[in-house]
């Protein structure tokens, strides 16, 4: 839930770490800081509540210079975001420094025992308790640090992804990951380290994805050294990087948020390429067509995910069940894995990550590979930790995705599903081949239809100004815009900080409804397809208690048009596919009413992008 950069080499390390850091801010953006073996072999600390500019301007007089360091941006788990508690973290002699990304679950026994051999903390992490563990056991065992990072990690519980050097060794970097990612990256006569690709693609395309409970020793003249805790050593495969420098920058929006909205017609393009074959009439999902027994004879799928990803597998339960004719059941990934779930071995589990790191998610898919289930992952980093947990998956292949609040990822992980929907429906004969190839026709129109509705930007702009002063929202939706419902009110309260609430129309009567009155803007749903009459029943209940209704409407519609306060027009497609155009103008709605509050829409506050932490 952090985001954690290295440098070893012949170069300046600051620069390249302050760089990283701005790229990794998105992860987790309350404190951050940088250590340095400085040229005259200082380990210095500099650390700062507040972003990444906070630390720039305090170090700006101080001595930046060295040629290995580490740096830290923080989402605080244990202790306040407050400069010391800001991460590195000094030994006690003050000779090693560490940064982590995760959570030390035993560190109140292990902090005890520490005070006891008299050790004293500065902070209230539960950080600085594993670098004093580390110098304890060095001291303790007479033995070298990597001897001592091995040991104190097999005494850990909890997630790590941590990176230490040491004053005394100043070529050397030690690193280790569990449950939190770390990446390597191998430079010419130097290596960068990173939570993601973000900070070392503009350095190397050449990466390895260190593995769970594996420790890496990088040192610039020996070059790199990596073991699990048990002291095996592994040959580590190195991957090539596939991320373009441009996809990391704002490319002249205000915010990356905007940036991804609009670069959906294309992402979604880049999603359905190569899979899609609108000659031939065919979908290819590789990671379907490699385990197609297994889709055939499916008995129920489960698909496990969190917040945005979750309202996508909802979405994705509607139209396999509709098209493919499976059973599916939609789990909070936080909630499936402590619950003893029931799994059949003939089970497939879908996993739907963004980040492909979700702590959760990761633990939910596990779990179902322990009890025999095939694993299928939906993500959108490569090589991040679930695609390499599942047995098969297919990536959602739009580029970075910086803004804190999903959107591009969002549409192509609908979009995914709609390919795999179509394909396991086509091998079990579950729809007609007219059908079929109808779905197919109109898919390969969806990039079109989204930028139709982009046009809709300034008209949304001006309009979402009035809403500033709400302090609440509902947003409404039937079948296949329910959970679009819930992913409008998630964006509006991720950025706005207004309170929303999305709710399956008819679900109003049985309460919400008494929230209505002429102050309440009520966001619904309303596309020609599906249950339309039924929502116009519900639309003509919020307005006779006197309801603000802001309607999304199918292009031409008069009716719902008629009754509500204003409406936004969606062109029109397959029932099946209107998610993907309706979750359009709500995204907007939700950017422009923050961007009207002044909210920092690409990193609100509380928030991060990638939840590896429990
Ligand atoms: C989306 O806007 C969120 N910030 C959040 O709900 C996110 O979707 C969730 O944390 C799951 O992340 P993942 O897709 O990377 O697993
Ligand atoms: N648990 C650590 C802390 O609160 C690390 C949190 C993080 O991953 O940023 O400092």
């Amino acid at each position: 839930m952090c985001g954690i950069v290295g440098y070893v080499g012949k170069r300046d390390a600051y620069e390249i770490l302050i760089k990283g850091l701005h790229r990794l801010e998105y992860r987790g953006y309350d404190s951050a800081g940088i250590a340095l073996i400085s040229d005259n072999n200082d380990l210095v600390v500099y650390k700062t509540k507040g972003k990444v500019i906070n630390l720039e301007n305090h170090t700006a007089d101080l001595n930046r210079s060295g040629k290995i360091g580490i740096a830290h941006t923080r989402w605080a788990t244990h202790g306040e975001p407050n400069d010391i508690n800001a991460h590195p973290h000094f030994s006690g002699s003050k000779s090693l420094a560490l940064i982590h990304n995760g959570i030390i679950e035993n560190y109140k026994p292990l902090k005890e025992e520490l005070i006891a051999q008299g050790k004293t903390f500065v902070s209230d992490t539960d950080t600085e308790v594993l670098i004093q563990l580390i110098e304890y056991i060095q001291e303790s065992h007479n033995c070298d640090l990597f001897t001592a990072v091995q040991m104190a990690l097999n005494s850990v519980v909890g997630a790590y992804a941590i990176a230490i050097i040491n004053k005394n060794d100043p070529e050397t970097m030690i690193v280790a990951r569990k449950g939190s990612p770390l990446i390597i990256g191998i430079g010419e006569d130097d290596f960068f380290i990173g939570s993601d690709a973000t900070p070392i693609v503009e350095y190397t395309d050449k990466v390895i994805y260190l593995e769970e409970e594996q420790i890496a020793k990088i040192n610039l003249k020996e070059g790199l050294k990596i073991t699990d805790l048990k002291n095996i050593e592994t040959t580590p495969i190195i991957n090539k990087l596939n991320i373009n420098i441009s996809q990391l920058e704002k490319a002249g929006y205000e915010h990356f948020m905007l940036k991804e909205i609009f670069e959906q017609p294309e992402s979604l393009i880049n999603t359905l390429k190569g899979r899609l074959k609108i000659d031939t009439k065919e979908v290819k999902l590789s990671g379907i067509i490699d385990n197609v027994e297994k889709f055939r004879k499916a008995r129920r799928i489960i698909i496990c995910a969190c917040g945005t990803s979750w309202h996508a597998a909802l979405i994705g339960k509607y139209i396999i069940e509709e098209l493919a004719r499976i059973p599916v059941e939609v789990e909070y990934s936080s909630e499936f894995r402590y619950r003893n779930p029931i799994i059949y071995d003939d089970d497939i589990v879908i996993a739907i990550s963004q980040s492909g790191e979700t702590a959760d998610t990761l633990a939910a898919i596990v779990l179902a590979k322990s009890k025999g289930a095939f694993l299928f992952g939906i993500c959108n980093v490569v090589g991040s930790s679930i695609p390499r947990a599942t047995h098969s998956g297919a990536y959602t292949h739009v580029g970075p995705e910086i803004g804190v609040a999903s959107t591009k990822a969002f549409t192509a992980q609908l979009s995914t599903l709609f390919l795999i929907a179509l394909s396991i429906a086509h091998e079990r004969k579950t729809i007609s081949n007219e059908y079929f190839e109808s779905l197919v026709d109109e898919l390969q129109t969806i990039p079109d239809k989204i930028r139709e509705i982009l046009k809709l930007n300034e008209q949304i702009k001006n309009f979402a100004k009035t809403f500033t002063y709400a302090k609440n929202f509902i947003y409404l939706g039937r079948g296949y815009n329910y959970p679009v419902a819930l992913e409008g009110a998630l964006k509006l309260k991720e950025i706005s900080y207004i309170h929303a609430e999305g709710y399956p129309a008819a679900e109003m009567k049985h309460g919400p409804i008494a929230l209505i009155d002429e102050e309440l803007p009520v966001v619904v749903i309303a596309t020609k397809n599906g249950n339309y009459d039924k929502i116009v029943s519900n639309i003509e209940e919020i307005k006779a208690r006197k309801g603000y209704v802001i309607s999304i409407v199918t292009k031409g519609d008069t009716q719902v048009k008629n009754i509500s306060n204003f409406s936004f027009e969606i062109p029109d497609t397959a029932d099946c596919f209107v998610p993907i155009l309706s979750v359009i103008p709500l995204q907007l709605l939700s950017y422009h009413i923050a961007t009207a509050k002044n909210r920092d829409v690409d990193q609100p506050r509380n928030l991060a992008k990638s939840v590896t932490v429990e």
